[in-house]
């Protein structure tokens, strides 16, 4: 029985187990774009990262600025459009292959996940149809209006009364039944991320949330298994993915990030946003030291100022500015994880990615604030990176490459997505595709 017989599709088109393929990825931060081509070919299970089954060997490479993209999102098109040409231009031409279609991320719009519950009667026997049945049955339940679904992702079986079963088939029951992890997003922010893509005759493969794909880059299996939380604290967004027995439980995300120390250092010194940014990577702390209120540094003066020699300031001062955003920001992180499933894993630990977890000093206080061990997470397994896109900036581009190898394990409902295109408005669970574009 095929998953389409049950209105099932796949969330993208599925990775060949035993064959090689090129894919290409781009995320559209609000500082940055970043487009990656690489070969996935099939390999071996490996011990740190068992889940994935190709490795990685990166093809083609850009790295650019990004413009008409505030807080993760498009705020305008043109600009926006403009850049993600030059972006994959880049690419294309260091890989020497044209690219048509892409996996991209999606930082912006408030990810959230909802837990969804569906069971089947089942004969006997729980048959492969009976998973396909309960998995079709689960992605017909309606999520928030004016929200896409990204993800939908079955994290547990159950059979009759129990619960915690990985693989049902073979098993005798009554009821069948699936947990559900569906996370969604503002439509409005998926909708205008796919639209500045196509307006650049690219076709958008499956769209991510940020710190999903990050999480698959960055986390070790056996980090995910014994429970963790990824944070992406980017320039205008942080969000984070929760991971428990292996499995990808929670996702949530706002619009605060690096950018807004920026603004505060700009603000509180009297500079451009340009310098600002400058100081803040050059001496930036969030950790006070005996030597702070002696140590200067040089602040420029903005254009149209009186001054006409740079001014001097304290380290102290700077980290006076920086601290407070970047606990507030953290202090953010620590209250959405305590009303997650984190919550229920005290021993798990945080991984930090995105470029603001650079912050020198970032580590203790994210620990102290967190009360858990934090790591700063860099893409794993991946081979050909150029040594400046190896950090914590690049975890969710090279996130999205693994992202095909665990795309399978959802699927989403292509009858209520027709409905949706015929003109069904009200609470929807439907598929980023197509009838994202169409519906609206
Ligand atoms: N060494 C550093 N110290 C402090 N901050 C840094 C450092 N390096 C980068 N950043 C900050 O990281 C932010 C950029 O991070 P990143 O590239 O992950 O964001 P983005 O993907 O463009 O944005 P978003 O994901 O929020 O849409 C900027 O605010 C930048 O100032
Ligand atoms: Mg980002």
């Amino acid at each position: 029985m095929s998953p389409l017989q049950y209105g099932l599709t796949p969330k993208m088109r599925p990775l060949a187990p035993r064959r090689s393929a090129v894919v290409a990825a781009l995320d559209i931060g609000t500082s940055k774009i970043v487009c990656l081509v690489a070969r996935l070919r099939p390999r071996p299970p490996q011990d740190v990262l068992r889940r994935r089954t190709h490795a990685i060997q990166i093809l083609g490479f850009s790295h650019t600025e990004a413009r008409g993209i505030k807080a993760g999102r498009i705020t305008g098109l043109a600009e926006a459009e403009a850049a993600i040409r030059n972006a994959v231009d880049v690419a294309e031409r260091t890989a020497r292959c044209q690219i048509e279609a892409l996996i991209v991320s999606l930082s912006a719009g408030r990810p959230s996940s909802e837990l969804l519950a569906a069971s089947v009667e089942v004969p006997g026997e729980v048959r492969d149809n009976d998973v396909v049945r309960v998995l079709a049955a689960g992605s017909r339940l309606s999520v928030r209006a004016g929200r896409a679904v990204l993800h939908s992702i079955p994290i547990d079986y159950g059979v009759d009364a129990e619960r915690g079963i990985r693989d049902p088939r073979g098993m005798l029951a009554r009821q069948f039944s699936v947990d559900m992890h569906v996370v969604t997003a503002e439509a409005a922010a998926a909708r205008n991320l796919m639209l500045a893509v196509e307006r650049c005759h690219l076709s958008v493969e499956a769209i991510a949330v940020s710190p999903y794909v990050a999480a698959l880059s960055a986390l070790a299996d056996d980090e995910a298994d014994l429970g963790a939380a990824v944070i992406d604290m980017g320039a205008g967004t942080t969000t984070m993915a929760v991971f428990a027995g292996g499995r990808f439980v929670h996702a949530d995300g706002f619009a605060l990030g690096g950018r807004h120390v920026t603004m505060d250092i700009a603000r509180g010194l009297s500079t451009s946003l340009h310098d600002a940014e400058r100081i803040k990577t050059l001496y930036g702390n969030v950790l006070t030291g005996a030597m702070d209120d002696r140590d200067m540094i040089p602040v420029p003066a903005v254009a149209g100022d009186d001054r006409d020699s740079p001014q001097f300031v304290s380290r102290a001062t700077l980290t006076r500015i920086i601290k407070p955003r970047m606990e507030e920001i953290l202090e953010l992180v620590r209250d959405r994880l305590a009303a997650s499933p984190f919550a229920s894993e005290p021993r798990g630990r945080v991984i930090a990615t995105g470029g603001a977890s650079e912050l020198t000093g970032f580590v203790d206080l994210a620990a102290r604030i967190l009360g858990r061990p934090v790591r700063i997470g860099r893409p794993l397994g991946v081979s050909g990176l150029p040594e400046g896109a190896k950090g914590a900036a690049f975890a969710v581009a090279a996130g999205l490459l693994v992202y095909p190898q665990v795309a399978h394990l959802e699927h989403f409902d292509s009858r209520l997505a027709l409905r949706l295109r015929a003109g069904h408005r009200g609470g929807y669970f439907a598929k980023v595709g197509q009838w994202l574009r169409e519906s609206f």
